[in-house]
């Protein structure tokens, strides 16, 4: 049974792909049926609470709680919280815990405090983001959306590379512990200062010969908010690589065109960029759901 997503590295290959398998039957169930058929008898208590910045994660997580029926609220955390009045993150965080929610979903940077919390406490929790380890929900829709364009419901031998600041991602680093699990290699791409330092990377710093190895490439924005160096622009995708090697072209986002890959790139028939945004929802409600009701995946 899922209580906490945070790190991967403790969950069954199994339920893993089991996780993957379902999100896609969601969407696919809900394209049917509508989101009627999802909604929750119970209206169940949602906070959501970010000390950093989101789109997509935040728009994402909402949405799919107002379609299954919950009740949802959002704390933005920096400078508008009491934590600005000095008291502690470890105090805020036990004040949002005796509210008893039924779940929490919390983006925010490495701090002792939040990973003692996400050990600790008996509320079901999923991470949208800590600091440059962990973005679970991120890579679990990258595999969806990756299942759903190769038609297929595994991703075991699929090779994902990775180009640009993968030192600094979180996403990056989730893939590293899911594609152990799954059986999918990972390549990255880029000047060896913002490569990983795990050994299960294949490492190129061609653009054109680790597109000649990649099955999907997946761009990665420089972290410039995590102390990285601009990435060189030589591992900008552009339209004759991505029409050469006829790639699939994903990016977690926020995305900046021009600088991450040629400007109308989003919207090349090779992108599943947009497909992305719209499964985090599906994958979102899928957890959140699986959590709350405490569904065996
Ligand atoms: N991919 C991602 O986490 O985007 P946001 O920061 O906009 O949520």
């Amino acid at each position: 049974m899922l209580t906490k997503i945070f790190s991967l590295k403790q969950e069954s290959p199994g339920a893993l792909e089991s996780i993957l398998r379902s999100s896609l039957a969601l969407k696919h169930q809900v394209a049917r049926c509508g989101w009627a058929s999802q909604a929750l008898d119970t209206p169940y208590v949602v906070f959501q609470i970010f000390f950093e910045p989101s789109t997509r994660t935040r728009v994402s997580f909402e949405t799919a709680a107002q379609r299954l029926g919950l009740r949802h609220s959002y704390f933005q955390m920096d400078g508008f919280t009491s934590i600005s009045k000095g008291e502690s993150l470890a105090d805020s965080l036990r004040v949002f815990e005796m509210n008893h929610p039924d779940l929490l979903i919390i983006r925010s940077g490495e701090h002792m405090e939040i990973e003692e919390f996400y050990q600790n406490t008996s509320i079901p929790i999923i991470c949208a983001g800590y600091g440059e380890r962990y973005h679970p929900t991120q890579a679990f829709l990258d595999l969806v959306t990756v299942m759903e364009y190769k038609d297929t419901d595994s991703v075991s031998g699929l090779k994902l590379l990775f180009v640009g600041d993968v030192k600094h991602s979180r996403v990056a680093h989730s893939h590293s512990e899911l594609a152990q699990k799954l059986g999918y290699e990972l390549g990255q791409c880029s000047e060896p200062t913002h490569w990983s330092a795990e050994p299960h990377w294949n490492k190129f710093s061609k653009l054109n010969e680790a597109m000649d190895w990649a099955d999907v490439v997946i761009r990665l924005r420089t972290q410039k908010e995590r102390g990285a160096t601009q990435v060189s622009q030589d591992y900008k995708i552009t339209r004759q690589l991505l029409e050469a090697h006829n790639l699939p072209l994903m990016h977690p986002g926020p995305f900046l065109r021009n600088e991450d890959f040629e400007f109308d790139l989003a919207e090349h028939k090779n992108s599943l960029i947009w497909k992305q945004k719209e499964n985090g929802h599906y994958v979102r409600a899928f957890l959140m759901r699986a959590l709350l009701t405490k569904e065996n995946v």
